[in-house]
């Protein structure tokens, strides 16, 4: 029986902490040569740029033992009226999963869901990346040992990324996780709520601040996004002023000495973030984009198998 990876809120704080750990598990030599998904076949869909996440899913199908098939925006007869479900019972009857990323309505993810046969993934929607939150929290799994009582601040756009983020990291005990997102470009507030319910249910706590300077200090973790989310734009043109006062730079990082930064990359150096903190002994951006690779072992393996222990 398959499962859907469309939304964190599908998910059980048992299953995002399995799926966390399997990633680390997939980042160790034991998982050599483990190749569950022999015979099977993922497709990845992509409608919308990427380099990490496709890879990771593309890679991960063929190292687990899977075959993989490619589609651009272009490729499939979407593009000439055929319907999402219909496409999905298409495919359905020739794929064992499909990683899809729209990067706008999410209404589509849930289409492709629709049919009984084939596990689909969120590889990115407009409203969430749950794929990216998982690797992030398998990234602090390994750098930590933990995420019980981690404290991140999360600086920058209220996007995807920042909706994952507030939806995993409240299942740990003791997290906390401040957001502080520009005027005007904040979380979602539906997406906030829950958080906020998620955190009380956990011990933990999750609020947001559009001053900068009302962050904490001496974090753990400092986290930011691009300023320009994949698949979207600003119609305000003054909006890079708004940001400007969130960019992670030197001196954001002295009020957190003992803090590593993440990034889900790709960075702009010089607007989210500046070359020495991208580039500095703090940051764990590239392993974290490493992290991509094994998490989505842990996805394939999840969506199609189900836990395996
Ligand atoms: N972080 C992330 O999703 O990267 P890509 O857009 O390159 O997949």
């Amino acid at each position: 029986m398959h499962s859907h990876m469309t939304s964190l809120r599908h998910l059980s704080d048992r299953d995002v902490d399995y799926l966390v750990r399997r990633g680390a598990w997939f980042a160790g030599p034991e998982s050599r040569g483990h190749r569950p998904l022999a015979d099977l076949v993922v497709g990845g869909f992509f409608r919308a740029t990427s380099t990490r996440t496709r890879t990771a899913f593309a890679s991960a199908a063929l190292r687990l033992g899977a075959g993989h098939v490619a589609y651009g925006p272009e490729d499939l007869q979407l593009n000439t009226g055929e319907s999402m479900e219909d496409t999905a019972r298409v495919l359905a009857r020739m794929l064992d999963a499909l990683v899809v990323r729209t990067a706008g309505d999410p209404r589509e993810v849930e289409a492709l869901a629709g049919q009984g046969r084939m596990a689909v993934v969120n590889a990115m929607s407009a409203d969430e990346h749950p794929t990216q939150a998982l690797a992030d929290l398998t990234t602090m799994w390994r750098h930590f040992g933990r995420i019980a009582g981690l404290r991140i601040l999360y600086v920058g756009e209220g996007n995807n990324t920042a909706a994952a983020l507030a939806l995993a990291l409240p299942r740990y005990a003791g997290v906390s996780l401040c957001l502080a997102t520009p005027p005007g470009y904040g979380l979602d507030a539906e997406i906030l709520a829950e958080a906020v319910r998620l955190a009380k249910e956990h011990d933990a706590s999750v609020w947001e601040t559009h001053d900068p300077a009302d962050a904490p200090g001496g974090v753990d973790v400092v986290y930011t996004t691009r300023w320009q989310t994949t698949g979207t734009s600003k119609p305000d043109p003054d909006w890079r002023a708004v940001f400007a006062p969130f960019q992670v730079n030197r001196a954001l990082m002295a009020r957190h000495q003992e803090a590593v930064f993440m990034h889900d990359l790709p960075a702009h150096r010089g607007e989210d973030v500046t070359a020495e903190v991208l580039d500095g002994a703090a940051s764990i951006a590239f392993d974290q984009a490493e992290n991509k690779a094994h998490s989505a072992k842990a996805v394939l393996e999840w969506c199609i198998l189900g836990r395996n222990e």
